[in-house]
């Protein structure tokens, strides 16, 4: 729909980001979003990362366990490396602006194109007239999270392009309509070796906090023991590993495992195959599970660490949210005025 649409250069760099606040972190939001977040904070743009929890509560979302849900991710934020002094972290609840400019993008992006949202119809399932208008509205509310930032670059996996070529067309038919050149059009970074982690049962089906079967996930707060007996437990082929990635292309689980070793040691697939090419998963599970113990369990501690605090983890997302207002609230007026409302 907007290839070949450039984003605008008039805009300041600015990373933002958002996880769900509904569950467990997977190893998936790990690879394909929060190491990434770090990583670009780290070089020093601008970044914005928050707990999306009015997203979260599209659907049921237990109350009680909603604000655990909220301070954990907060934990998994700090403890992934991104630093709430460098960065800013907040939940999205405490800035209403992005409630505010949701709005407006309701009334700016068309039925059609919600309806063509595959996480919609995966979500909705048969029983769409059942389930709720937030749901069937959240690439708006999604989109208004970025844009109410004037963000230029947006970290993800892939599973949210589409989400993000909206993000686009809703930028450019809201500057179309009005005549400006007010919203950037921003750019997906859906970089590195595992923007889609697979699930360790169903190398067809992504690795999902919803998936039903635990065993097709790693949790970032599995204990060592559940990490290596998933891996060895993770569904492969007979097959010895090959020397270089095209010999992976019709073996998904063998190319997720591959893909997984990859992120997690910052190589890249070539170079991993280059030293692992060759070896039965019998040699590699092992050295996957060594690894994926070496880099998850200091994240998992600190975050258990961090829990035992929750009133420093509430100061640090009302902290993040004045930061955040103090970017959106400007934008948000200028929003209003530009659509004719009287300030
Ligand atoms: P959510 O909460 O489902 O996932 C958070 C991030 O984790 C990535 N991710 C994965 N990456 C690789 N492999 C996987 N198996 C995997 N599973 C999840 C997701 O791509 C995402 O980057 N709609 C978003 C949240 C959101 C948002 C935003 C994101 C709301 N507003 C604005 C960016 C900008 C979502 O549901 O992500």
């Amino acid at each position: 729909m907007t290839e070949g649409v450039q984003t605008s250069p008039a805009f300041t760099p600015r990373v933002f980001s958002g996880i769900q606040p509904s569950g467990g972190l997977t190893l998936g939001n790990y690879l394909g979003a929060l190491k990434r977040f770090a990583d670009s904070q780290n070089k020093g743009v601008e970044s914005i990362f928050c707990m999306v929890d009015m997203h979260a509560i599209t659907v049921w979302q237990d109350p009680d366990a909603l604000r655990r849900q909220t301070r954990e991710l907060t934990a998994g934020f700090i403890a992934s490396g991104v630093d709430p002094e460098k960065s800013i972290l907040f939940n999205q609840s405490q800035v209403s602006a992005h409630a505010e400019l949701a709005w407006i993008f309701n009334c700016v992006a068309r039925m059609g194109w919600m309806q063509r949202m595959t996480q919609w119809k995966d979500k909705a399932g048969k029983n769409q007239q059942n389930a709720s208008l937030g749901l069937f509205a959240y690439p708006a509310l999604m989109a208004a999270d970025i844009l109410v930032y004037h963000a230029t670059e947006v970290p993800v996996g892939e599973d949210q392009k589409q989400h993000l070529e909206l993000t686009r067309d809703i930028a450019i038919k809201f500057n179309n309509d009005f005549g400006v050149d007010f919203f950037p059009i921003t750019e997906p970074k859906i970089e590195g070796a595992a923007t889609r982690v697979m699930s360790l049962r169903d190398g067809s089906k992504k690795m999902s906090k919803s998936d039903p079967s635990d065993m097709s996930r790693i949790n970032m707060t599995d204990d060592a023991d559940t990490i290596a007996n998933k891996i060895r437990k993770a569904r492969t082929d007979p097959d010895a590993l090959p020397s270089e990635a095209k010999g992976l292309e019709d073996r998904p689980e063998a190319r997720n495992l591959v893909n997984i070793y990859a992120a997690l040691s910052d190589m890249t697939v070539d170079q991993v195959l280059t030293d692992v090419g060759g070896k039965q998963f019998s040699e590699f599970k092992p050295m996957l599970s060594d690894l994926a113990v070496e880099k998850l369990s200091p994240i998992s501690m600190e975050m258990a660490r961090l829990m035992e605090h929750p009133d420093e983890i509430d100061a640090i997302l009302r902290r993040g949210a004045e930061r955040a207002r103090a970017i959106a609230n400007p934008i948000i007026e200028r929003t209003f005025e530009i659509v004719g409302m009287i300030r």
